[in-house]
């Protein structure tokens, strides 16, 4: 079944009296299970696609249909439900609150529902997150005492202790070293291939090939949408040689 239906969207951004077409027409269909990585330029219309996706932003025209059902047609209760229950996210600054524990930032989400979960259930559905996501020896940790691959873990948990069906990552490894985003990719492979739905938006062409299909953007329209060989970050991850490594291997061979 198609999760993500988008047809011919919109969206014009008016600025005083300059307006910009961020997106012009796009037509896309995200099935259950795939793993999309969006790429594009600065400014192509990414991070507005994804908003849109995501229900943060409405399009100007067009149609959005999110598991079968128009999403114009939504209540504002509907749409905050949504937000917090279908779809995760994950931005490239991670949003963690700071002087706050890792277990806490993880909880939040779960506050926000309407369905009342006993302390016991949250405490527990958020060190299962954290559990999944490999922090289980970081729960009382505060943001500015983990580093920015356990950071984005963080995020990555908070995202998905709603169980959502899709997990949308803007950046996510915009503010990572090239051996924690390999780490970063891998566990979000390990979750597709589990069943969860993934769209990651990135402009590393390394990055995106770690998906199974790329859809390229630009000028606000989709310019190219193809199936990929997916690389397994896993197979590159044992592969990796540390800098120390390398350091060694030259001056072993100086
Ligand atoms: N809130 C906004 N108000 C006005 N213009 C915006 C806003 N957000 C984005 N834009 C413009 O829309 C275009 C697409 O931006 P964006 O979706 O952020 O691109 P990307 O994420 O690919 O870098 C850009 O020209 C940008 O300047
Ligand atoms: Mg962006």
């Amino acid at each position: 079944m198609s999760v993500i239906e988008l047809k011919n969207i919109t969206r014009i951004y008016k600025t005083g009296s300059v307006s910009v077409d961020a997106l012009k027409g796009i037509d896309l269909t995200i099935q259950e299970g795939e793993f999309v990585a969006i790429m594009g330029s600065s400014g192509s219309g990414k991070s507005t696609l994804m908003n849109i996706i995501g229900c943060l932003d409405r399009p100007t025209s067009g149609n959005y249909f999110l598991n079968g059902e128009d999403v114009a047609t939504f209540t504002k209760d509907k749409l905050a439900r949504l937000r917090n229950q279908t779809l995760g996210f994950v931005f490239q600054a991670f949003h963690l609150l700071p002087r706050t524990t890792a277990l806490e930032n993880v909880e939040l989400p779960l506050l926000y529902r309407e369905e009342e979960l006993s302390w016991k259930e949250i405490h527990k559905r958020a060190r299962e997150a954290l559990d999944i996501v490999g922090l289980s020896d970081r729960v009382e940790h505060t943001p500015n005492e983990l580093s920015g691959g356990q950071k984005q873990r963080v995020a990555v948990a908070r995202a998905l202790v709603t169980r959502p069906d899709v997990l949308l990552a803007d950046e996510p490894t915009g503010n990572l070293d090239s051996r924690t985003s390999l780490d970063l990719i891998d566990m979000l492979q390990r979750l597709n291939r589990e069943g969860l739905t993934i769209l990651m938006v990135t402009h590393e062409p390394e990055i995106a090939n770690f998906a199974e299909r790329i859809i390229t953007l630009r000028d606000g329209l989709i310019i190219k949408d193809r199936q990929s060989v997916q690389m397994q970050a896993s197979e590159a991850l044992k592969n990796w040689k540390d800098v120390d490594e390398i350091e060694y291997e030259n001056s072993v061979s100086l």
